[in-house]
């Protein structure tokens, strides 16, 4: 497995997204076995990162990783969730989420705990509580690390004034289909020692569409697929890592030849060009 490393962190560079495991907006049981198989199955072939949160499923993306990581050695593994801008009205509320988040996994101590996006509303009262509560969690010993998802720059800036601890990671979504992060926050990130992790990393599946002749041309010269260098692009920028779901165990497959090689600065040039 390839690692980025930020403040003498290790992070898998390819983790494992867990959405619409175990429902969307509400709980789903009816693929449990399904999702519990994908599951056990990346952890088998080396995707230590498993990303979640509280809103996957109503929890129940939660219960379905939790019910996977109880039979593996816990340290090897990596486990972000995140909490719901819902909880984010009082310092208490957080703090009950990630205890409910640490209940439904199955575990004693969440890797990285996110805010999942901030309200629109009331957005300074609710960094101050979940930066405050963070903090709690971590001096606790049930968070090790923090971080944020879908903030700006600007927001990144404001939420570390308020916290003692390092925010590690804006969660946010970027493929070669969005590279919004590139106009200006990847640089922040580099500078500022943050991993950028790239949620939808493979637009949803849509990268592999014919279409895209150039991409699938580069792949053919690498003798990878147009998936493969998708996420190539994105892993070989410092700094970045890619959470892709992949239930299908061909999907898997596919996804774990993106590690261990690189994109030859023209073709990286060529892709910026053409996307
Ligand atoms: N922080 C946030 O606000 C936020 C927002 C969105 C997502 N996320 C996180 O990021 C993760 C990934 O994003 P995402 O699920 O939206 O999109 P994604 O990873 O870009 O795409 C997932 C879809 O692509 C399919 N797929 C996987 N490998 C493929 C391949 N080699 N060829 C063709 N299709 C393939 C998957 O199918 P199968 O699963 O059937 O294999 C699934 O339908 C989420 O699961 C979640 O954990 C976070």
């Amino acid at each position: 497995m390839e690692y980025k490393k930020v403040n003498n962190i290790k992070i898998p560079a390819l983790g494992l997204g867990t959405w619409h495991m175990g429902g969307t907006l509400i709980a789903n049981h009816s693929n449990d076995a399904e999702y519990i198989e994908a599951i056990k199955r990346a952890i088998d072939r080396g995707i230590t990162h498993i990303d979640t949160a509280e809103l996957y499923g109503a929890g129940h993306a939660e219960e379905l990783v939790g019910k996977v990581i109880t039979n593996y050695d816990r340290k090897k593994l990596f486990i972000t969730t995140k909490v719901s801008p819902n909880h984010l009205l009082t310092k208490n509320q957080v703090i009950n989420a990630a205890k409910n988040s640490l209940r439904r996994l199955n575990t004693d101590y969440i890797d990285l705990y996110l805010v999942h996006w901030l309200p629109p509303l009331l957005y300074h009262n609710a960094l101050k509580n979940s930066m405050s509560a963070f903090d709690q969690l971590v001096e606790e010993g049930l968070v090790r690390h923090i971080g944020v998802s879908n903030f700006s720059v600007r927001q990144v800036k404001e939420a570390q004034e308020l916290t003692k601890n390092k925010i590690i990671t804006n969660q946010v979504e970027y493929s070669l289909l969005n590279r919004n992060p590139e106009t200006e926050l990847l640089d922040f990130c580099v500078k500022e020692k943050v991993i950028l992790t790239a949620y939808t990393p493979i637009a949803k599946g849509r990268l592999n569409n014919e279409a895209f002749k150039i991409l699938h041309e580069i792949a053919k010269k690498y003798k990878k697929t147009a998936i493969q260098v998708s996420l190539r692009y994105l892993l070989d920028k410092e700094n970045v890592i890619a959470i892709p779901k992949m239930t299908s165990e061909a999907h898997l497959k596919e996804g774990i030849g993106c590690l261990d090689w690189n994109l030859k600065k023209e073709d990286q040039e060529i892709l910026k060009n053409a996307f």
